[in-house]
């Protein structure tokens, strides 16, 4: 049995993700998840919140809620869309938890001895009203070049043109909006990761096997101009992980927090031990997954992300990981996806442009998302989400092929022999034909979904629903009745088991579902069909079932063009 760690990037806790989110890292780790669990393989699948930072300050502000509170709710709202979207994470965490903030800091202390960090003394803004120092984008002002008057400090979102916040006409504070501001001197400290740029270059030039998208950027970032350059991992906020060198103060960083990119992948270790604690385990239980001098030598770590969280994993989180000259487990694979993009456009958090988690569900459930999302996963160019093309693979895929093969089945056994597994004879030539089709095919899915070859894996996942169903077309029970019943039941016996064994395969894609196909089946036998004939012949003959509801509903014109119209302004 191999054991799999796997993290999902961690979704910002700063309002409800949209579709375009989801299928850049949470569900296609869930699918891949799944899979593995499915194969017998022990996993621990991770992910979280990340609560640190300027967007979730200003997004408390906005909400009229203490940060901490805010947070805490925003992370019940997420874990319970997340929930119903049917990601079986391990552990849901918080990368405010104790445990991060403890780790967070140790790693910051072991970097320090390992003379990883130096100090820098910068300029930055001061608000004497507000009693604090101005993240750029919390300072307002005219734009020097377009006269658009709620320009921020980093940028002028009316021309786009990159700012400093001393550029700014009659520079304000965001939070307050005193002008009483001065340019003050602030101590932070800097991730000495040009001094690890070699050791980095080695470890990426050692992956072979990784994505082209993944490499890629990560060679840009080390080469590029200047090299990798070192990197600033603290702020002058109140929210966040206090400096701190483990457990002792640092003297010059009282009042300073750890940038949220610092702490947010540390929470994915934090996670883990969130896990432990939350089930009472002891710390070995935890550790297995992420010392390699306590067993996590044989696991195999995967992480799910979008392409812009790249930098931070191939570099960034790895500078952390090898710097602090512990046994910590590097990442074995990373897969990244681009985007998803919205009918003509991008989906976008700030405008409330797209279709969001929880609006999703209120008008569908979730697999019909998951299929969607899933089949089609911006995985080699970016992809586009449209209503008809989801309104077509809907009903196409799920209803047509897979929904209509299972109804037609169970009704028909039903209407002749009843709710239970007839006997018939032994399989013939077209059923030994039809299992040779669906060997070489389930065959192919294992290898794609070990890939994590998202788009692929699910073509052949619906190549092997077809096929299905053109042996029933072929095979005509109903026809066959008339002449030879025993034939027919035999057709029908193999239908059935079909009916499980689709269950067992489809999981890690429609997980609802599938759990209602094994329910309709009267079965918890979940068993990969490692021998397909064994798998067919698992519902005995006798074995009672009930015929499911329908499994899924087509899409209407006419709900498809309610939708599109409901989502093409903006979220309010
Ligand atoms: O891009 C994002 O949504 C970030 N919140 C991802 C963080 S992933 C990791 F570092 F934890
Ligand atoms: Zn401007």
């Amino acid at each position: 049995m191999a054991r799999i760690l796997i993290t999902s990037a961690i979704p910002y806790i700063n309002g409800i993700k949209h579709l375009g989110n989801l299928i850049g890292s949470q569900l296609p780790a869930d699918l891949f998840a799944r899979y593995q669990r499915g194969r017998g393989n022990e996993v621990m699948f991770l992910c979280a919140t990340d609560e640190h930072g300027t967007p979730a300050e200003l997004a408390a502000a906005k909400a009229g809620k203490p940060v901490a509170e805010y947070c805490a709710e925003m992370h019940e709202v997420q874990a319970d869309i997340a929930k119903r979207f049917g990601l079986s994470f391990d552990h849901f965490g918080r990368s405010s938890s104790p445990q991060n903030h403890k780790l967070t800091q140790h790693f910051a202390g072991k970097l320090a001895e390992a003379g990883l960090i130096r100090e820098v003394t910068e300029k930055q803004v001061y608000s004497n009203a507000d009693g604090r120092f101005l993240p750029d984008r919390y300072i307002e002002g005219t734009c020097p070049n377009c006269g658009y008057e709620k320009a921020r400090g980093d940028q002028c979102e009316n021309c786009t043109k990159q700012l400093d916040p001393t550029d700014l006409i009659d520079p304000r504070s965001a939070i307050s909006g005193s002008t009483d501001l001065e340019v003050r001197e602030t101590k932070h400290l800097y991730l000495r990761q040009s001094a690890m740029k070699d050791q980095l270059d080695a470890w990426i030039d050692s992956k072979t096997d990784w994505p082209v998208l993944t490499t890629s950027i990560a060679k840009k970032w080390l080469h590029d101009g200047d090299g990798l350059q070192d990197r600033g991992i603290t702020r002058d906020l109140d929210w966040g992980i206090p400096v701190k060198k483990g457990d002792e103060d640092w003297p010059g960083m009282e009042g300073k927090v750890f940038y949220v990119w610092f702490d947010a992948p540390i929470e994915y270790i934090a996670c883990a031990k969130e896990w432990a604690d939350a089930h009472g385990k002891p710390d070995a239980e935890w550790e297995r997954w992420w010392r390699t001098d306590k067993g996590a030598d044989d696991v195999r770590y995967v992480q799910f992300m979008g392409k812009d969280n790249v930098p931070f994993h191939t570099l960034s989180f790895p500078a952390t990981i090898l710097g602090s000259g512990e046994p910590w487990k590097l990442v074995d694979y990373i897969k990244s996806f681009n985007y998803l993009n919205y009918d003509g456009g991008q989906f976008s958090t700030s405008q409330g442009r797209g279709v969001f988690m929880d609006q999703a569900l209120d008008i569908l459930p979730a697999d019909y998302w998951r299929w969607w999302l899933l089949s089609h996963a911006p995985e080699s160019s970016d992809s586009e989400f449209t209503w008809e093309n989801f309104q077509q693979s809907v009903n196409k895929d799920l209803a047509d092929v897979l929904g209509n093969f299972v109804s037609r089945i169970t009704k028909f056994c039903r209407s002749k022999f009843g709710e239970e597994v007839p006997a018939g004879g032994a399989y013939g030539e077209r059923e030994q034909a039809l299992i040779e089709e669906l060997t070489k095919r389930i065959r192919a899915y294992e290898s794609h979904m070990e890939a994590m070859e998202v788009r692929k894996s699910a073509q052949e996942l619906r190549a092997i629903w077809v096929a299905g169903n053109e042996y029933l077309q072929a095979a005509a029970p109903w026809s066959t009745f008339k002449e030879d019943p025993e034939q027919a039941a035999a057709q029908v016996r193999l239908g059935l088991n079909l009916i499980r064994l689709y269950a067992v395969l489809s999981a890690p894609f429609i997980p609802e579902t599938s759990a209602r196909m094994l329910s309709a089946m009267n079965t918890l036998d979940t068993s990969w069909p490692e021998d397909v004939t064994a798998a067919l012949s698992a519902l005995p003959a006798g074995h009672a079932f009930t015929v499911p509801d329908v499994l899924f509903a087509k899409i209407t014109d006419e709900q498809r063009e309610d939708w599109q119209t409901r989502f093409a302004g903006t979220r309010a």
